[in-house]
């Protein structure tokens, strides 16, 4: 296989070399925005006078057709080519003989590679991954819509707190996923999307030619092709998502258990046991909350690998695609999974209205009882918490309890009053702080 580097070397490469510094089984997803690449690069040879408008024409023509035929060759298996940059010259050479070699002008890989992933993240997999976190913010907003009036305790340290709404506890994990794509939007409109680093100095040509070929000059050269920092916050944005999932999924484990009881997750998104038959288990929740591991993994691949690297482009960089495609990928599915599981979850109403027979769910509600009759806020904790304690010891409910012994706790106490408060309508009602949108 024809080498982009072959001239100053005698000896053939040993095919242990080969195979260990190759790219290709990965980096051929760059297929697309590396002859992007090599067309605008062709446009600007010609603009140059590198190139007449007959060779233009032939190598365009033969890089379209190159995009053609790309798309259905599998690079994962026997491939023998360095890397995709490489493969593309090469089929253009086949096509156009030894015009291909023209191409090579004032370029290099160094520069090919950080463009080429730039316009990959740019205009696929960002948008691609922002359309999944879209469907499933839609998945739980139909969700929330089907099941209006729920209401569920919420917790805090993982013990009953006080009611809430079920579409503010769902409506937290899509503020969660709104973050997350605007954060990779940011990430998308800081990255600049250049031509003319070369390998490391710059080219001959006028950075105004590449700006007439519509990509942004490089600013400095010795930067672009070391800057992998478009990468590692990639990742890291993607490790947010990655989190939030793995929230989301803990919850709904928690949530499906035979203790809590709260939701049903359809059987099609549960997988069973090979021994105890009756096993019906979230695996694919497990599997979400496990996979956060491999992006943090990838992250911390990535600033480690970057750390100690000399300015400008090592081959270290290389591995920066495998942690930057496996983030993307895994991220996604999750997303495409959970839209699906979302879609299908019922909610248990009576499970959940047993939950919500809890007392202590109401204990902060009878402070502010207190506090609406003049009782500063500290001292009605206080006495709520007295009487939640009473509660507890006597295995007595507090609603139940006579005027009399009320009473005790305190003298605005009125049995009447208080046994409203005990209700999650009430308790979530009360609540005014929250800024909600207009119906
Ligand atoms: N496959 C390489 C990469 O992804 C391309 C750049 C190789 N450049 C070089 N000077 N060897 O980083």
């Amino acid at each position: 296989m024809k080498k982009l580097w072959g001239g100053r070397f005698k000896k053939k490469t040993n095919p242990l070399v080969e195979e260990f510094t190759k790219s290709i089984h990965y980096d051929y997803k760059l297929a697309k925005y590396d002859l992007a690449g090599s067309i605008t690069h062709v446009k600007i040879l010609e603009k140059c006078g590198y190139l007449t408008s007959d060779e233009t024409s032939e190598l365009e023509t033969a890089l379209e057709s190159i995009g053609k035929e790309i798309g259905k060759k599998d690079f994962t298996q026997n491939e023998k080519c360095e890397d995709i940059h490489t493969y593309i010259q090469n089929e253009l050479q086949k096509k156009v003989g030894n015009l291909a070699l023209k191409l090579q002008t004032a370029r290099s890989r160094n520069d090919q590679v950080v463009f080429a992933t730039k316009l990959y993240c740019k205009e696929e997999a960002i948008p691609d991954l922002q359309s999944a976190i879209k469907h499933l913010v839609k998945a739980i907003d139909k969700l929330v819509d089907e099941n209006k009036n729920i209401i569920l305790p919420g917790f805090t340290h993982m013990q009953h707190a006080q009611p809430v709404y079920l579409k503010d506890y769902l409506g937290a994990y899509c503020d969660m996923l709104k973050r997350d794509s605007n954060r990779l939007k940011y990430i998308s409109q800081n990255m600049k999307v250049t031509l003319g680093a070369g390998a490391l100095a710059g080219t001959p040509i006028k950075a105004d030619i590449y700006e007439a070929a519509d990509v942004e000059a490089v600013i400095n050269s010795i930067d672009s092709v070391s800057d992998r920092d478009f990468v590692i916050e990639i990742i890291s944005a993607l490790s947010i998502v990655a989190m939030h999932l793995s929230r989301l999924a803990e919850d709904l484990i928690i949530y499906s258990s035979k203790e809590f009881d709260f939701i049903e997750i359809d059987e099609a998104f549960c997988t069973g046991s090979s021994l105890m038959p009756q096993k019906k288990n979230p695996d694919v929740l497990e599997l979400v909350r496990g996979y956060s591991g491999r992006l943090y993994g990838n992250l911390v691949s990535m600033l480690t690998m970057m750390k100690g690297l000399p300015l400008s482009y090592n081959r270290d960089m290389q591995l920066d695609k495998e942690s930057l495609f496996s983030s993307f990928e895994i991220v996604s599915q999750e997303l495409e999974v959970l839209t699906g599981l979302i879609k299908t979850l019922k909610f248990n109403k009576a499970k959940i209205k047993e939950h919500l027979e809890d007392e202590s769910l109401y204990a902060t509600d009878l402070v502010y009882y207190l506090v609406d009759k003049e009782v500063p806020f500290a001292q009605a904790h206080e006495i709520a918490g007295e009487l939640y304690r009473y509660s507890l010891d006597n295995k007595l409910g507090i609603k139940g309890l006579p005027q009399k012994k009320l009473k005790k706790f305190s003298d605005k106490i009125v049995k009447k009053e208080i046994v409203r408060l005990f209700n999650p309508a009430f308790s979530v009602r009360s609540k005014k702080s929250i800024k909600r949108a207009k119906a």
